[in-house]
């Protein structure tokens, strides 16, 4: 197996080679690298992140690897760079794709996400993102995109900066957040909690602005605070924005003063959240809203903290404190 893996290995180092090459040198690759040009992407971080352009031909990364020496047909089939087929032609699995390689937490690349960007392709029926299907390197519970990169940083901060996108992770490292992580697309794994957990208590939240990273910060923090005692603070962009689109619209210093100084603590996001869509006019649903936050709160370790809010409602809504703890409780007896 462990020359399975150098073998898998060798082939991921010549395959970003190769379309980090493509992306930055060749006239194929010219309309991609204008493309992340105008999205601001820099220069450096195409370096720093070997962002690669997969062409559109079928065969391109088969013919380049052949030419190197590296043709096992099983190594080529376990590596997940081509397509399943069933007779023994390898068509490339990336095309017409820019691509971000994805590391384990040593560094070494074990797989690839492409991004379509031709114009129509953007609304058209292929998927705007394609991954590496899992392997025996790529494990899609386990990986965090720039956990590599970012570890030091996360040490160093006594935090990690969670983004739904690549594109978050790496506008965020060009405002010199170096601390960014993102999971593969999908919502965050045990396995990845254990990665983090090695490393810091303390993750901020900074999911698209839009109801669906609403909704997934929602179920991040229910997840992360059922599986940890981690301390979770939240960056809700605001008008629908990713962090990517906050940096392009507002600029640098605008981003890095929202992630530190524009923050609600993990009490304020349910607040907030739970009032959504809620007429408090309206009694029943006042009552609804009291109880479902005393729930919440009946799920806050720090006494000062549950101090804290249960004074907040009880000015909000002219309740006494001795009624509001009583409920709390409640809840806290119903959780044990
Ligand atoms: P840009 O449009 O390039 O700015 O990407 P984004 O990161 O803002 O994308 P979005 O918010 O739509 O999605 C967040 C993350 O989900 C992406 O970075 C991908 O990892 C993943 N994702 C989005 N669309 C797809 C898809 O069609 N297929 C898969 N497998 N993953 C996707
Ligand atoms: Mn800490
Ligand atoms: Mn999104
Ligand atoms: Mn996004
Ligand atoms: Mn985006």
């Amino acid at each position: 197996a462990d020359s399975m893996h150098s073998k898998l290995l060798a082939v991921y180092e010549k395959a970003e080679y190769f379309y980090h090459h493509l992306l930055v040198n060749s006239k194929a690759g010219e309309e991609a690298y204008n493309y992340l040009l105008n999205r601001g992407m820099t220069k450096e971080s195409i370096e720093t992140f070997k962002i690669g352009f997969s062409p559109p031909q079928r065969q391109a990364l088969k013919l380049y690897l052949d030419n190197e020496g590296l043709n096992d047909p099983e190594v080529l089939k376990k590596s997940g760079l081509f397509s399943d087929r069933d007779d023994d032609t390898f068509v490339d699995r990336f095309t017409n794709r820019i691509l971000f390689p994805i590391a384990d937490a040593r560094g070494k690349t074990v797989a690839f996400s492409g991004r379509a960007f031709l114009e129509a392709e953007d609304n058209h029926r292929m998927a705007k993102y394609m991954n590496s299907p899992e392997t025996e390197l790529f494990n899609k519970r386990r990986i965090l995109f720039n956990y590599d990169k970012a570890r030091a940083s996360i040490r160093r901060d006594g935090e990690v900066i969670l983004f739904e996108g690549f594109m978050d992770v790496i506008s965020a490292w060009q405002a010199g957040v170096k601390n960014g992580i993102a999971s593969m697309g999908t919502s965050l794994t045990e396995e990845q909690i254990h990665v983090l957990d090695k490393v810091t208590d303390h993750v901020v939240i900074a999911y698209d602005g839009d109801d669906a990273g609403l909704e997934a910060t929602k179920r991040a923090t229910d997840f992360i605070n059922r599986e940890t005692h981690f301390t979770i603070d939240i960056a809700s962009f605001p008008e629908n924005l990713d962090p990517d689109d906050f940096i392009q619209s507002r600029g640098k210093e605008a981003f890095v003063e929202f992630l530190s100084h524009g923050r609600d603590t993990l009490m304020s996001f349910l607040l907030k959240y739970h009032r959504k869509g809620i007429n408090l006019k309206n009694e029943s649903e006042r009552l609804k809203y009291i109880e479902v936050v005393l729930r919440e709160l009946a799920r806050v370790s720090s006494a000062v903290e549950r101090e804290l809010y249960l004074n907040q409602l009880q000015e909000e809504f002219d309740l006494s404190v001795d009624a509001l703890k009583e409920q709390m409780h409640s809840f806290i007896v119903e959780q044990q």
